[in-house]
Formats: structure tokens, sequence, C-alpha cells
């Protein structure tokens, strides 16, 4: 049974490049040993993360997330259940928005800046994909 969730959220402050990479490593370790895969976006302090995963896993890890003091504002945009993943080759792959193409965010939104609480889960999700097919997801070691 797997599920695939989306939610954004605003850092509580801004992040540095070390805090951020301090996250993306403790996530991926995490991540990686409870089957958890998927993408988070971070840029000018929103947080747009993607978790896909068996349900139980995605649940309990969603719930720590939510509790966590470095960001608030935590929406849930998307919960699904999947056939399969989209994401399954990062532990947690990190989206970087300044290599996007402005065009893709403008497909999806009314201006060329990330705002993903003015999206729908679904056009969330096309986003991510779009993401994914442009390769502007690394996964820094
Ligand atoms: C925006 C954001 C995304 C996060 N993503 C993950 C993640 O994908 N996997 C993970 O294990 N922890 C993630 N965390 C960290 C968790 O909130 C939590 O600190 C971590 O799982 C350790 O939890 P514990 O102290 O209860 O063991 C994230 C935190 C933030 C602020």
């Amino acid at each position: 049974m797997l599920v695939r969730l989306i939610y954004a959220s605003r850092a509580a402050e801004a992040l540095g490049a070390d805090a951020l990479s301090g996250l993306m490593k403790s996530s991926r370790d995490h991540n990686a040993s409870a089957g958890v895969t998927g993408v988070l976006v971070y840029t000018d302090g929103i947080f747009l993360q993607l978790l896909e995963g068996g349900r139980n896993a995605v649940n309990a890890l969603y719930n720590r997330i939510t509790q966590d003091a470095r960001h608030h504002d935590v929406v849930l945009l998307s919960y699904d259940e999947v056939a399969e993943r989209r994401f399954s080759g990062w532990a947690m792959g990190q989206a970087n928005l300044s290599r996007l193409n402005p065009g893709i965010l403008l497909k999806y939104s009314e201006r060329a800046v990330l705002d993903p609480y003015a999206l729908s889960g679904k056009a969330t999700l096309a986003l991510f994909e779009e993401l994914v097919a442009t390769a502007v997801i690394a996964c820094p070691g």
C-alpha cells in the first residue's frame, strides 16, 4: 500500500546552505531506512515537499515533520493512494529552483514565483513532475 503526500510550509527563519544540506542528509539517511522517497524544494523561505512510500511510514514521517520547529504553516496539499512511485530515484532529492525555467512556474501559477499556498494539489504534483523531467533535482551527497 503506497501513498503520495505533498505539503507546503514556511521556514521559521531563512535556512543557510549548511542547515539545508544537514537537513537533507539526515532526511536521506532516515528515508532510505524507512523506504520513503521524494523531493524537497526550498526557495524564498518556502518548503514544498513530496513524500511517497508505505502509508504507515509516510504518515508517521509527516506527523514528525509537522512538529518540527524549523518551519510553520504546514499545509497538506495532496494525499493519495498510488499504484506506483513516480520519484523512486531519490531518498530525498533537492530541487534547485534557480535552475528552473520561469515558464514552468508560469504554466501552473499566476506569477513566475513559487507560491504553493495558491496552487492546487494537482498543479503541485504536475510541477514536481516537470522538475524531474527537466532534471533540476539533485541528490548531493
Ligand atoms: C521542511 C522539512 C522537511 C523534512 N523532511 C524530512 C524527511 O524527508 N525525512 C526525515 O526523516 N526528516 C525530515 N525532516 C526532519 C524531521 O522533522 C525530524 O526532525 C526528523 O525526522 C528527526 O525526528 P526525531 O527527532 O523525532 O527522530 C524535515 C524537516 C523539515 C523542517
